[in-house]
């Protein structure tokens, strides 16, 4: 049931609000000053590294994680796409939490990635949709995210779920290790509670990014930048557009613009640069400027103040709404998202079920 909506797409991008509400109220104690795991938890206090595995956009999840564990909870991470891993067939030392994303639970290269990990690492995580998948029976730790049923091909709502959990678990284990104090982990869940209010504010670029996409679907290439955690959501938002819209779209880290895609540049390719205005701005804004400079059509996504200090002689502006940067990344899933939506219906393409693409890739 689209429930009105003209896809699945878009009724999982419009029910992220509550989902995400839902998933924080089943992590965040009643008081707010914690975060309850399933029984039998994890002691961080032991944990060397960790090592997380997926494929497509569950992976993008695991690459903004590793910034959030090594950098509130001081914990290395390494992440890899199941595929590779699993031949990779890396040693294993003690003191490793293995930790598995996928939203069904059920594809075939995440599956075997950890069952290679099974006896290997100390404590097998997956952060799961499907509780009854084996992913998650498999795994020593399962993690629902509870987004509820996800229908359209892309993901959407699934992917904001992943990362809001993968907040929480990262605001746990640097409570546990000593790197959070109750005081900031409080501060930290409170800003979290605020995402599903942040969320509906953001859907209000949909008309903004209608109008922007209606002049994407002139473009052959397309570009997307970003920097740090936004890194991730630039390849989030590239993967997005190629899946439904099948225009061709890739993702750079900022800093990497100079060794080689810049070559790409002219003024046919839209370069989308994802930068709410934090500690990385300055840097991102001067790769940014390096694309104007080329005559390359800048659409830049920012906040009110990146708007008002960068936003002269760009192409176009989506502002969205102020967010504590650690949780940034969560937020800026929406303008990635609603872009490669409208772009796709601008098209006509089929939205929800996009040619060559499968739900649940159980076949590797
Ligand atoms: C992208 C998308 C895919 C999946 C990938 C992993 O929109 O849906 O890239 O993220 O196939 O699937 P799960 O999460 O079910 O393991």
């Amino acid at each position: 049931d689209k429930a009105g909506f003209k896809h699945f797409m878009a009724k999982e991008i419009a029910e992220q609000p509550v989902v995400l509400q839902g998933a924080l109220s089943h992590y965040i104690t009643a008081d707010g000053t914690g975060v309850t795991l399933p029984d039998p938890g994890i002691d961080f206090t032991k944990v060397e590294r960790m090592t997380m595995v997926a494929c497509g956009t569950a992976f993008y999840a695991c690459l903004v994680a590793k910034y959030w564990f090594e950098q509130v909870a001081q914990i290395p991470v390494e992440v890899d796409v199941a595929s590779e891993f699993r031949y990779r067939e890396p040693p294993v030392t003690p003191g490793t939490v293995a930790l598995f994303v996928s939203q069904s639970g059920e594809t075939a290269d995440t599956l075997a990635a950890l069952r290679y990990m099974d006896g290997k690492a100390d404590k097998i995580v997956s952060v799961v949709n499907v509780p009854e998948s084996s992913i998650a029976r498999e795994s020593d730790l399962p993690l629902p995210i509870l987004a509820g049923t996800e229908i359209g091909v892309a993901s959407t709502k699934a992917f904001t779920c992943q990362l809001t959990t993968l907040a929480l678990l990262a605001l746990n284990a640097a409570h546990a290790r000593g790197h959070l104090s109750q005081e900031d982990l409080s501060a930290k869940l409170a800003a979290l509670t605020g995402l599903p209010g942040l969320i509906s504010q953001a859907l209000g670029i949909e008309e903004k990014s209608r109008k922007i996409s209606r002049k994407l679907v002139e473009a052959r290439d397309i570009l997307f930048l970003g920097r740090g955690a936004m890194y991730p959501l630039a390849l989030e938002g590239a993967l997005k557009l190629k899946e439904i819209s099948y225009i061709h779209a890739e993702a750079y880290a900022s800093g990497e613009l100079k060794h080689g895609p810049i070559a790409l540049v002219d003024k046919h390719v839209p370069v989308i640069v994802m930068a709410p205005r934090d500690a990385l701005f300055d840097k991102t804004v001067s790769n940014m400027q390096e694309v104007m400079a080329r005559g390359g059509k800048v659409l830049l996504i920012t906040d009110k103040t990146g708007a008002k200090e960068a936003g002269e002689g760009v192409w176009d502006t989506i502002t969205m709404p102020e967010i504590d940067p650690f949780l940034a990344p969560i937020l800026y899933a929406v303008p990635a998202q609603l872009l490669a939506y409208h772009t796709a219906v601008a098209k006509g393409t089929d939205v929800d079920q996009p040619r060559n693409l499968a739900k649940s890739v159980t076949v590797e």
